[in-house]
């Protein structure tokens, strides 16, 4: 099999577990390759992947090669491969419009974003260059302007898309029509984890539905020290990250919830967590005879390899749908590995569709 040619938009915590397990996973023998879904996608390995490109904005990423960035200041996710090599692909300068929330500025510079005085580059030109087949969007939430234009980017250079972030674009009609027509697969909005909060929440959802149980109010509490929680402080960036993770637990619900019995959402950034991720979760419910019950949950993971673990078979099966001729959305493994895909399915569902799709029983 030939390589999968990526390019990363945003090389924070995200990129750079993707990037670790690239290579981590590079020596191993399937048999004790801990921590995939699918060792093997139609054929491709987790090593198959090649960074070709790599877009950022920060200064002590910018111009340095993307194998050396990954480690740069404000990353702070678990180093789980650090041999990652250079490989000749320097980090370019991109566009920022909204990328940058105005309250990061006040803090250290260690844990915040800092901007690079480099030239801007043209994105589209760079990305034709590179021979980049399917860009991965990293910006942070509330990057809506940013996104727009690195998926118009994409469009104009021909390069497929997978959404990792909840800006609503493979859930938009108006993006879908763009990437059918160009015959490029699309992939989104907003990456789970393996095992993560939006998961754990709708395992446990289904399971009250399943029992005949009434939820009757839920909350999902989350705390991270990264980047990304640091981002979501700011309530006004965080419109389409609450629908994202709240639609995905009510869509497995017979009914919603009314609005004031579910909250769902980052609650707050604690600097030493660093990448470590602290869910804190409540269902109160009624079982039999209308009897009140309750459970509370909570649930500790490193949070980017855990997106990356959905990322690695997000990208294998985009390359499928490109060495198959399909453009537009790619239901099934957005359904599977994306809070707040085009159409929601029940995960065991998502689960069969995306065995279908990598066996060429389905088209999407
Ligand atoms: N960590 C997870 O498990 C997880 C899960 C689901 C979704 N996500 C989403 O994925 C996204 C990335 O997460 P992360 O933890 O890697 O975030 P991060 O804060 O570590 O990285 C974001 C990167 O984007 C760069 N950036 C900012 N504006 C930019 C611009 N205009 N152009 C190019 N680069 C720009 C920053 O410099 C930084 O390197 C976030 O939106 C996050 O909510 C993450």
């Amino acid at each position: 099999m030939g390589k999968i040619k990526i390019a990363l938009i945003g090389i924070g915590n995200c990129a750079s577990s993707l990037m670790q397990g690239i290579y981590y996973y590079n020596d191993k023998d399937p048999k004790d390759a801990i921590g995939l879904m699918h060792w093997d996608v139609g054929g491709y390995k987790p090593y198959d992947i090649e960074v070709v490109t790599a877009i950022d904005i920060d200064k002590r990423k910018v111009n340095k090669d993307v194998g050396e960035a990954i480690f740069a200041k404000p990353n702070c996710t678990t180093m789980f491969y650090k041999d990652v090599p250079k490989i000749g692909v320097d980090v370019i300068m991109g566009k920022v419009l909204d990328g940058i929330g105005p309250h990061m500025k006040e803090f250290p510079e260690d844990q915040t974003f800092v901007v690079s005085e480099a030239k801007e580059a043209d994105v589209v030109s760079v990305l034709t260059k590179s021979g980049a087949e399917i860009a991965l969007n990293y910006l942070p939430v509330g990057s809506e302007e940013a996104t727009r234009f690195y998926v118009n980017c994409c469009l104009e250079a021909n390069v497929a898309f997978i959404n990792c972030v909840p800006v609503f674009i493979a859930s938009k009609k108006e993006f879908v029509e763009k990437f059918k027509q160009k015959n490029l697969p699309i992939i989104g909005d907003d990456v789970k984890a393996q095992i993560g909060a939006t998961i754990t929440h709708r395992t446990l959802a289904q399971l009250f539905v399943d029992r005949g149980v009434k939820l009757d109010r839920t909350y999902q509490l989350n705390t991270g020290g990264n980047t990304d929680f640091l981002n979501m402080l700011a309530q006004e960036r965080l419109k389409s990250k609450k629908i994202s993770k709240t639609e995905a637990v009510q869509s497995v619900l017979n009914k919603p919830l009314e609005p004031e019995n579910i909250h769902i959402g980052p609650s707050d950034y604690v600097p030493w967590q660093k990448d470590n991720k602290v869910c804190f979760l409540r269902m109160e419910g009624r079982v039999f005879g209308d009897v009140p019950m309750n459970l509370e949950l909570r649930l500790s993971v490193e949070d980017s390899p855990n997106s990356a673990g959905c990322a690695i078979d997000a990208i294998r099966c985009c390359k499928l749908a490109l060495d198959r001729g399909i453009g537009g959305v790619l239901s099934s493994i957005s359904a599977y590995t994306m809070k707040h895909p085009p159409q929601q399915f029940p995960d065991n569902k998502a689960k069969d569709m995306v065995r279908e799709f990598m066996q060429g029983e389905r088209q999407s």
